[in-house]
């Protein structure tokens, strides 16, 4: 390895990072997905390893590729593969950042074949998926731990509430309120706050310039 690695502020340092949407089988040929390109985590990632970590990117189904070999990416597809990967990679790592868009719920259960078409209106139950951020911030020990809100209503309030009930350090707060922030879009409006719940609202910005800030605030944290 060159000199020069070793003196990147994240040099040493594990990542572990989720992105894109999970897709919950309905049947063999069907599932509830959601809008989620996967770009936020992919360019958290491509950060991270440009400041010397170590990433593992736990991701459901997207068309984004990591730009640099020190990003392990593992694809998945449902929370539940999600959870199970996160949790085999959590002990070894030293941050973890939830940038994924899980499904809150699966249907109860998957048909074996294809659901044929037959009465007029057709209902499918669902279950609770777990959650997997908040069973990271149960088992957290000594990472560093970075969760995303989607909120349209009494926002930093709500964030606030995530912060305490899954044990983070820093919630990202993703505004929809504004245009050209959100699903699909290159920018994000976004609002920093901690775990002392200091708030920082930040500028809308392009999606790329958001996972610098992000990777900011984890260079500060090993400072
Ligand atoms: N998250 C997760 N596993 C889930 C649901 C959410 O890891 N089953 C994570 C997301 O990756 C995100 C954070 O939890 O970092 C918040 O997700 P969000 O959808 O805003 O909040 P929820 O806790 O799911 O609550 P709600 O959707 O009701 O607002
Ligand atoms: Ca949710």
């Amino acid at each position: 390895e060159a000199d020069i690695e070793k003196k990147l502020p994240l040099y040493g340092k594990s990542i572990l990072i989720t992105a894109g949407p999970t897709y919950e089988a309905i049947d063999p040929v069907r599932f509830i997905g959601n809008h989620s390109s996967g770009k936020m985590g992919f360019d958290i990632a491509n950060r991270a390893a440009e400041l010397g970590a170590k990433v593992y990117l736990v991701s459901g189904p997207t068309h984004c590729k990591p730009l640099y070999s020190s990003i392990s990416v593992f694809p998945v597809v449902s929370a539940k593969e999600m959870y199970a990967k996160c949790h085999e990679l959590y002990d070894q790592v030293d941050v973890a950042i939830a940038a994924a868009a899980v499904a809150d719920y699966r249907p109860k259960m998957v048909a074996e074949q294809k659901i044929k078409k037959a009465a007029e209106n057709f209902v499918i139950e669902l279950e609770k998926t777990q959650d997997i951020l908040a069973s990271l911030g149960t088992s957290k020990q000594h990472q560093f731990l970075i969760g995303f809100a989607l909120e349209t209503e009494n926002e930093i309030e709500n964030a606030k509430i995530k912060i305490q009930k899954k044990n983070l350090d820093l919630i990202v707060l993703n505004s929809l309120k504004d245009e050209g922030a959100g699903f699909g879009k290159s920018t994000n409006k976004i609002t920093f706050i901690d775990k002392n719940f200091t708030v920082e609202p930040m500028d809308l910005k392009s999606k790329t310039a958001v996972a610098i800030d992000i990777i900011d605030k984890v260079c500060e944290h090993f400072k």
